[in-house]
């Protein structure tokens, strides 16, 4: 089952988002146009509008409030991995260069700015604080979800517990973000909207753990980013973290990965397979599909919509995705 299937009714609303990206990123300055399209023009799953879409037919369905919610959801989401990838120094996102790789980090830096920047200018009306006041705590949550992911990296004793603070900040939230928004915006129930934000949340940390074992378990070619990247750079992420407790062996490489990160290329190759055929990525899949069982469990309490039947599909296609 591909994703666009599921939700092809909303081709139309989709495509209204791109062209109103497309109008947001022209800036008059031209590097950052420049990498602002490079990066919109790269696609991606486009996740988080989906959710916002929805979420919103719960409620009064489509009006332009709901498509630049929408739009802000995927401009921050794209914000935040321009930053991203300059903490982790990744060449490549999305099938193709980065722009740190491209441009240079300060670019980067400054084109993510710059997209949270013209987010906020979006959703500038005078009933609008609400949202604002969501977004800016999503924001500031996505931030120190990334500052204690660098502050966690080779700690070898860190808990399953950190890790889930971590990803529920980093992750999660922006996606219940989506349900939520999406829903308040379309003037949905208090009772709606707890539900759909709480599917959200579920989905996120599922959707995150899937990302961390598709570091290991896929290839770049069906990523569209490099895999084995987190242990290279230092992130312990689930499968890790089970793999180190279970197995002695996989925690004296790890550690002497660690130590000598230069020396071992060969090690580290080695030090992934070995993760990759151990019980810790069946466990975090587990694990992914328990969330996935709580964001169905959410959907109980919504009335039998097509928007319903589809949030339905997507979890289940999210827990088999490959890419
Ligand atoms: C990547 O998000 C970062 C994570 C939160 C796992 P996506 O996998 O949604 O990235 P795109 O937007 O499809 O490229
Ligand atoms: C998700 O973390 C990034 C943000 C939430 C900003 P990752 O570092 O795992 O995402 P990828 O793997 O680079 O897409
Ligand atoms: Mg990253
Ligand atoms: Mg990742």
């Amino acid at each position: 089952m591909k994703l666009a299937t599921t939700i092809n009714y909303m081709n139309q609303e989709m495509e209204q988002i791109e062209s109103l990206m497309h109008e947001i990123v022209n800036a008059e300055e031209q590097t950052i146009s420049e990498t602002s399209s490079y990066l919109l023009d790269a696609g991606g799953k486009r996740i988080r509008p989906i959710f916002v879409l929805l979420a919103a037919q719960f409620g009064a369905g489509k009006n332009d409030r709901i498509l630049n919610v929408a739009v802000t959801l995927e401009m921050i989401h794209m914000a935040s991995l321009v930053h991203d990838d300059v903490i982790d120094n990744a060449d490549t996102r999305r099938g193709q260069a980065t722009v740190n790789y491209k441009w240079d980090n300060s670019t980067a830096m400054y084109t993510g700015d710059y997209l949270f920047a013209r987010t906020i200018e979006l959703l500038n009306g005078p009933n609008e604080v609400a949202l604002h006041q969501v977004l800016s705590n999503t924001i500031y949550q996505v931030c120190i979800g990334e500052i204690s992911q660098i502050r966690d990296k080779y700690d070898l004793n860190q808990r399953k517990i950190e890790y889930f603070k971590r990803i529920r900040r980093k992750t999660a939230l922006l996606i219940s973000t989506s349900t939520q928004l999406g829903a308040i915006a379309a003037e949905t129930s208090d009772q709606t909207v707890k539900h759909l934000k709480r599917y959200g949340y579920y989905i996120g940390m599922s959707y995150q753990i899937i990302d961390d074992i598709l570091d290991f378990t896929s290839d770049e070619k069906t990523l569209g980013k490099p895999v084995g990247s987190d242990l290279r750079s230092g992130n312990l992420t689930l499968p890790t973290i089970l793999a180190l407790e279970e197995d002695e062996t996989i925690k004296d490489k790890v550690s002497s990965f660690f130590e000598n990160p230069d020396e071992t290329e060969v090690n580290l190759t080695q030090l992934i397979e070995d993760i990759k055929h151990s019980k810790a990525i069946e466990a975090s899949f587990q694990c992914s599909q328990s969330y996935l069982r709580k964001a169905l469990k959410e959907l109980e309490y919504l009335p039998d919509i097509r928007a319903k039947r589809s949030l339905q599909k997507i979890a289940a296609y999210l827990g088999k995705r490959k890419f």
